[in-house]
């Protein structure tokens, strides 16, 4: 597949359009990351931001109730300006609208004005899509200049993914489509194709056999919280694996790219995409765990378990935990197992991706039993850091090697001021670069090889296995990895 670029154009006014302009994701990211966008002058010239909600405020009570009290407090302190955030809430219009209702559209359609980019940010949940993107067409608010921005997981699966993606492709053209995952604007997941296209040292080493090994974590201290709503009907492979966990895995995974250009990448991505081995039912049940936790505690803090949160249902079978160890049939890849694991309520907050370096065939220097292998470690969160275990020798008289790290911290290295990855990817809609947003064919693959899992534990009728609060998830998880000698990389540390 191939987007049609529109030509570059000339920076236009913009009218920023969100819908679900009262939701949590406004809030907590989006206008945070306006606000910063427009801090630092990245927001075109004459641009207004029209947020769209059902709630039946004025102008003046969206800024005294969402902005002032909801999102002004998700800005960093240090960042916060009151000069620079009064001429940011200049820029805001509430508009109240029933997405449904075509009448309201012509509402909207008064309050944008005619000849500027208008950008549709859709923070709602994916079931409205196709209606917003008929209603706006219907009303005559897309044109050549609009944009839209798909806000994740697209679909539940991935017949309602093509649908959606249809549907909105009557509307609009794929070089008009934004799908955003916000883990591709992460400094750090950028950082990593840096890191392995403009290092030479590691393109001969990044592959089978010398890559033994790749694991992939995106664990989280936080629970539910108060999205059991959205949450319980998604669960972790929907909410988490089908999306950042697959994109970082095709960053590790995908060949060089014939240049950065949007198709150039996306379709190495999509290559790796089609080529993950399709889980059998044997598959799903030996190489998958889900779980869900119960009562425990995070940070010494005592936390409900997922069924006593607020608004899940008592019999809920909605998997707060994944951990599977997926293949990919290629040349390069064929035998290196990926495991990938995300869950809530785990021991500490921490997305990394670790890279172990097949061992030493036979070793002539003693280290106490151990057969060490090299690891990349990249880390993504909490800190930004890579670090690469290497062997040296232990002080002393005799020959003996360690483990120790060569560690590049980022944070150090480069002091700069780091874009949250909202902003860092708004600006990329408004400037139209394309290259950190899934394109059609990429995301549709992944859900193929996705909803066999689903399907799969959806038949099987297990529940997901309990794991207490604070833990790194089920046991089962740890013995995922056992099978082949291998522990997870907390646990090796
Ligand atoms: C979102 C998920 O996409 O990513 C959330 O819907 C999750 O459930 C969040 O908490 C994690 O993002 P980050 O940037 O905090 O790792």
């Amino acid at each position: 597949m191939t987007t049609q670029h529109a030509s570059a154009t000339p920076d236009l006014p913009l009218d920023m359009i969100i819908f679900g302009g009262t939701g949590d994701l406004s809030f907590r990211k989006l206008l945070p990351a306006l606000y910063m966008a427009h801090l630092h002058c990245n927001l075109p010239p004459d641009t207004r931001i029209l947020t769209i909600g059902r709630k039946p405020w004025s102008r003046e009570e969206y800024i005294s109730e969402f902005m002032e009290t909801k999102a002004k407090p998700f800005i960093e302190k240090k960042a916060f300006d009151a000069a620079a955030w009064d001429k940011f809430l200049a820029l805001f219009e509430y508009v109240r609208m029933d997405v449904d209702s075509v009448e309201d559209y012509q509402r909207l359609k008064e309050v944008s004005r005619e000849g500027v980019r208008r950008v549709f940010y859709l923070a709602t949940s994916p079931d409205l899509f196709t209606n917003i993107c008929e209603n706006l067409s219907a009303a005559g608010l897309v044109d050549e200049n609009s944009r839209v921005v798909l806000e994740k997981p697209l679909g539940h699966d991935l017949a309602s993914a093509q649908e959606i993606n249809t549907a909105v492709g009557k509307h609009f053209s794929e070089a008009q489509i934004y799908r955003i995952d916000h883990y591709l604007g992460k400094e750090t997941v950028q950082n990593l194709m840096v890191l392995r296209f403009g290092n030479a040292i590691f393109g001969p080493l990044w592959q089978a056999p010398y890559i033994k090994r790749v694991q992939i974590t995106v664990a989280e201290e936080v629970g539910v919280g108060s999205r059991a709503g959205f949450y319980d009907k998604t669960g972790a492979l929907r909410d988490m694996v089908q999306n950042h966990l697959l994109q970082l895995l095709c960053i590790v995974a995908m060949e060089p790219p014939v240049s950065l250009d949007p198709d150039a990448v996306r379709d190495e991505k999509l290559k790796v995409l089609r080529s993950l081995r399709p889980m059998t039912p044997e598959d799903i049940a030996r190489d998958t765990v889900r779980g869900q936790y119960t009562a425990g505690a995070v940070n010494g803090e005592p936390v409900k378990g997922y069924l006593e949160e607020d608004n899940v249902p008592a019999n809920s079978r909605a998997e707060t935990f994944v951990a599977l160890r997926a293949h990919i049939n290629n040349w390069r890849w064929a035998n290196v197992p990926f495991y990938l694991r995300t869950g809530k309520r785990l021991q500490k907050k921490v997305s990394e991706i670790v890279i172990e370096f097949s061992e030493l065939p036979f070793s002539i220097i003693p280290s106490g039993g151990r057969n060490y292998g090299n690891r990349l470690v990249i880390q993504l969160q909490p800190e930004e850091s890579i670090q690469l275990q290497m062997l040296a020798k232990e002080p002393g008289s005799g020959m003996h090697m360690l483990p120790v790290n060569l560690n590049l911290d980022l944070q150090q290295a480069f002091t700069e001021r780091r874009a949250e990855a909202y902003e860092r990817l708004l600006i990329d809609v408004i400037r139209g670069r394309l290259t950190h947003f899934m394109r059609r064919d990429e995301l549709e693959a992944a859900w193929a090889w996705a909803e066999p899992i689903l399907d799969g534990w959806a038949k099987s009728g297990d529940k997901p296995r309990g794991y207490t609060a604070g833990t790194f998830g089920p046991a089962a998880s740890t013995a995922l990895m056992a099978r082949e000698n291998a522990v997870w990389a907390e646990e090796s540390q």
